[in-house]
């Protein structure tokens, strides 16, 4: 063995280190990427083809126009890890006080807590926004983490939907959760 100065000390962990701060146009490619890898592996999204970029930046801007939370989080070397977005719940008027959250982490980044941090900004730039209502659409397959952190958060149950989608041959349902932020 080798004498004590001369052994090397044990790596300290790298803490999970990540800033959370508003989306901006240029954040879409990497945004992209991270749902794109939820369409191609998961369950948790019921969308079947790649967002395009394009598709992207329109919904950054739709969404930036109503003055929407959307948020990301980077690592300290400026990697995307992960967003929160807000999104009207329906078009029609009467629903303008609710809106559907999505949350979506690069999967190296998830089960670290920055989910967490995530949702609980959200809720508070959702609070600031005026907004009254989110609601949470989850799918009833693989999306136990998901459903686990809004609980977390205080979002209750409101209902399911079963065999509403069919993806990887299967038919899927939903959960639907709900938090008031009043
Ligand atoms: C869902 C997601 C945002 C959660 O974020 P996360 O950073 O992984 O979750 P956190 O580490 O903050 O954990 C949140 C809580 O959920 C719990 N949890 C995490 N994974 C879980 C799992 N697989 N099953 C049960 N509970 C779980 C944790 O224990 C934690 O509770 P605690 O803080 O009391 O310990 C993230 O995993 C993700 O992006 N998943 C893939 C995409 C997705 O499913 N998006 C949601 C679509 S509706």
């Amino acid at each position: 063995m080798l004498p004590r100065h001369l052994r090397k000390a044990p790596e300290p962990e790298t803490p999970f280190d990540f800033t959370i701060r508003d989306a901006v146009l240029p954040d879409m490619p990497a945004v992209r990427e991270i749902y794109n890898y939820y369409v191609a592996n998961s369950t948790v999204t019921f969308d079947e083809d790649a967002m395009t970029l394009k598709e992207w930046k329109a919904k950054f801007a739709y969404l930036d126009k109503l003055g929407m939370p959307f948020l990301v989080a980077e690592s300290p070397s400026g990697q995307l890890l992960g967003y929160a977005l807000v999104a009207p719940w329906k078009q029609k008027r009467a629903y303008r006080y609710t809106v559907e959250n999505s949350i979506y982490l690069g999967p190296a980044a998830a089960g670290k807590g920055l989910g967490r941090a995530l949702l609980a900004e959200l809720i508070d730039r959702s609070k600031a926004a005026g907004l009254k209502e989110i609601i949470a659409v989850i799918a009833d397959q693989g999306a136990e983490a998901s459903i686990a952190l809004h609980e977390k958060f205080g979002f209750q149950e409101i209902g399911r939907m079963g065999r509403v989608g069919f993806k990887f041959d299967r038919w899927l349902g939903t959960v639907l959760l709900q938090k008031s932020l009043k």
